[in-house]
Parts: C-alpha cells; sequence; structure tokens
C-alpha cells in the first residue's frame, strides 16, 4: 500500500505500524488524516512519535479521527472530561487496564477506537502489547468457527481482575457507581463496520459467558479463547517514549499494558471514540 503524505512501517507481522512525518500540535490536512486512517485499518493499531501537544491539542487532533466520548467509571481532566489520564503511581502495584481487553465493551455501542498520548514514563517497563482478533478468528478450524458463529458474548464491567485494575483511579475521581455493573450483549464473532473482516470478539477482562449458557459451561471454551486470541504470533509490543501516540481499533485489536515498573510513575492521556454496536 502506497502513501503520498505519510511514512508507514510495520513493527510487526500481525499488526502495529510506526507512522512518520505527522505532527498532531498543526491543523492536518484532510489527506493526510485519510491516510492515516487507511493505515490504522490496515495495521489496527498505529504509532507516532516526537509529539508535544497540551490537553487541547490532543483533543483537537482525536476530533480529526471520531466522536470523543467519556469513560463511564474515572472523571477526566477538569477541563477535558473526555481525556481520561492513566496512571500509575510509584506506590501502587496495580496498573489501570492492566488484563488483556479491548476497551468498555460492557457497553451497548463499546467505543470504535482510542488515543493514547504519553506524558511520564518509567525508566524501563510499561510497554503496551496488543493483539489481531482477525488472526485469532482466522486461525481457528472450521469446526470452531462454525460453533462460535451463531453465539452472543455476555459482557460485564464488574469482572474481579478488571475491577481491580481500576480501583485506585475510582477511588481518586469517581463518577458512575462502580457497584452497579454494565452488562452487554455482543456476538462473539464480529464483522469489522469498514473492513468487512471477521475478528474474534472475546477478551479475558469482560466476557463472562455465552448467553444461554452457564459460567461454568461457558469456562472452558473462553479460556481456550483467551489463550488463543494472545498467541505471541498475534501481537506487538510498543515501547513508549514520552511524547508517543498509540491510536489502536478496538473493533478488532486486544491490548495489554505490562505492569513491570513497581516504584516508577507513568501518566498518559487517553480519548475513546463512539463506536457503533458490534454485529455478527
Ligand atoms: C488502557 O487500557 O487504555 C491503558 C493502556 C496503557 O496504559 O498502555
Amino acid at each position: 500500500m502506497t502513501y503520498q503524505h505519510i511514512d508507514v512501517r510495520p513493527i510487526a507481522g500481525a499488526l502495529g505500524a510506526e507512522i512518520h512525518g505527522v505532527d498532531f500540535s498543526r491543523d492536518l490536512a484532510d489527506e493526510v488524516v485519510a491516510e492515516i486512517r487507511r493505515a490504522w485499518l490496515d495495521h489496527l493499531v498505529v504509532f507516532f512519535r516526537g509529539q508535544s501537544l497540551t490537553p487541547a491539542q490532543q483533543l483537537a487532533a482525536a476530533k480529526r479521527f471520531g466522536e470523543p466520548v467519556e469513560y463511564p467509571f474515572v472523571q477526566g481532566l477538569p477541563d477535558f472530561p473526555v481525556i481520561t489520564p492513566i496512571v500509575k503511581l510509584p506506590h501502587e502495584k496495580v496498573n489501570f487496564g492492566g488484563l488483556w481487553h479491548t476497551d468498555t465493551t460492557y457497553q451497548p455501542r463499546p467505543p470504535m477506537a482510542t488515543m493514547l498520548y504519553a506524558l511520564e514514563l518509567p525508566p524501563y517497563g510499561g510497554d503496551t502489547m496488543f493483539a489481531s482478533m482477525y488472526m485469532a478468528y482466522e486461525t481457528l478450524s472450521d469446526g470452531m468457527k462454525d460453533l462460535l458463529a451463531p453465539l452472543t458474548g455476555v459482557f460485564r464491567s464488574d469482572k474481579k481482575r478488571v475491577s481491580d485494575t481500576r480501583a485506585a483511579r475510582v477511588a481518586d475521581a469517581p463518577k458512575e457507581d462502580v457497584s452497579k455493573p454494565k452488562i452487554a450483549e455482543h456476538p462473539i464473532i464480529r464483522v469489522h463496520p469498514e473492513t468487512g473482516r471477521k475478528a474474534l470478539y472475546v477478551s479475558l477482562a469482560h466476557t463472562t459467558n455465552f448467553k444461554g449458557w452457564t459460567e461454568a459451561e461457558s469456562a472452558p471454551l473462553l479460556n481456550y479463547l483467551f489463550e488463543h486470541q494472545t498467541r505471541p504470533e498475534f501481537t506487538c509490543r510498543f515501547r513508549w517514549e514520552p511524547g508517543s501516540i498509540a491510536l489502536w481499533d478496538n473493533r478488532c485489536a486486544l491490548h495489554n499494558p505490562i505492569n513491570d515498573y513497581h516504584g516508577h510513575k507513568r501518566v498518559l492521556h487517553r480519548i475513546t471514540f463512539a463506536g457503533d454496536a458490534p454485529k455478527g
């Protein structure tokens, strides 16, 4: 695929590309935005380096790609409620969202995408991993694809492991009542609304069971899928620098921030974008 305005450099075989030649502090030409969008659909997650943005500039840049929406459980920045600080403090042992997931799939219309901008990073560690759910789907056997095709998944906000990862930030800046779980149902095999490709749409963080099945009945198959979907060859790993941006597609990519920097601070600013109801 060729580009006239940007330089796109894949970082792994499965997904992920660095894009060079973009300065988000300036007004981007429509052709540049269109090429970034094309590269993003092709690579599932794209990365930019060396950006220097105020919250207002990050928000302005984000609006070129979609409609920013608020995160339900933690307050955003005082003047920018759609910007959620993603923070781990030196004394903390748990990192926000620190397990494989796509963002807030317990909502009826989960966010299309997420833009994360790095401000303060540990001296080592704190990378984020991503995994292609196209590859996870395409590498299943025909028998497994047929079994999963009619299934609906139940997605909840209150699975213990993911709830624990947001507890400190909810305590600092609570918003909606976390004791009231959010629950949504989505097809397990999702057809991407823009590319038309099929993706495996489950995650360890939020999927509790198949609709009409108990959690105990669902567990063996879900556990198989959770393991399968994060096979190393489906993933890429991004090493952050201050000023890096990642823009990922929540409809076809999982992510997992690695919690390997205890004693150090990590701060990023996150914007999620309105999405549609997943369709099978
Ligand atoms: C998130 O799940 O949005 C946080 C990702 C990260 O901290 O790298």
